[in-house]
């Protein structure tokens, strides 16, 4: 379907607020074949991990992030991007790959050490910078996540691909 957009320069990717839950909602709800349904209780706990991309006022994508953390080693604690959508009429223009950024942009602060993603939109992903990893390597998702998984009884029978990118740490300050 064509973009009916003839710029991409009127849409903003920001934090969400308690105004845009409805919205995000809905938008997951809309795609949940491609993505865990969450509860309008857990979208207002979580609501300071999302990021919203506005358009004239309308809310057209979202996606969030969850610290993975590491028993005995807080250093290699990782975060899950999660509830990544954008409205079917806005797609290729930059706003999906626009909030990833903006999540791996937002985490650099905290240090980790790279992100990962379980996901059926791979190509996606890859052009983030992702690149595909073993489910083996991302159990404690598995365990978290994938145990309340309604759809697969076994997380290796689904075909959800496991994704992870670096995240660079050499040049932030260390204090
Ligand atoms: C995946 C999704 C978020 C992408 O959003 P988007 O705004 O269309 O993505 P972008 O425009 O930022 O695309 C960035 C790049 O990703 C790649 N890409 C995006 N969608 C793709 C697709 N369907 N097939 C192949 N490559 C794709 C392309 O390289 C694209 O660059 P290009 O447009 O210059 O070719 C969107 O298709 C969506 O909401 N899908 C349903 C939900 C989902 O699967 N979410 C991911 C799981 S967490």
């Amino acid at each position: 379907m064509q973009n009916p957009d003839t710029t991409v320069s009127d849409w903003q990717i920001r934090h969400a607020v308690l105004r845009d839950v409805n919205a995000i909602f809905g938008l997951i709800r809309a795609h949940q074949d491609d993505l865990i349904l969450r509860p309008i209780g857990d979208i207002i706990a979580n609501i300071d991990r999302f990021f919203v991309a506005e358009k004239n006022g309308r809310i057209v994508g979202c996606a969030s992030w969850k610290i993975l953390p590491e028993i005995g080693s807080p250093e290699s604690a990782s975060v899950e991007v999660q509830s990544v959508a954008v409205e079917f009429a806005y797609r290729r223009s930059g706003i999906g790959k626009g909030l990833v950024e903006r999540i791996l942009q937002e985490i650099r602060q905290f240090h980790f050490p790279h992100a990962i993603v379980l996901t059926f939109a791979p190509n996606f992903f890859r052009s983030l910078g992702f690149r595909e990893i073993s489910k083996m390597k991302v159990m404690h998702k598995l365990y978290t996540g994938c145990i309340g998984c309604t759809k697969y009884a076994d997380p290796f029978s689904c075909p959800e691909i496991a994704m992870q990118i670096d995240l660079p740490t050499d040049d932030l300050s260390r204090k």
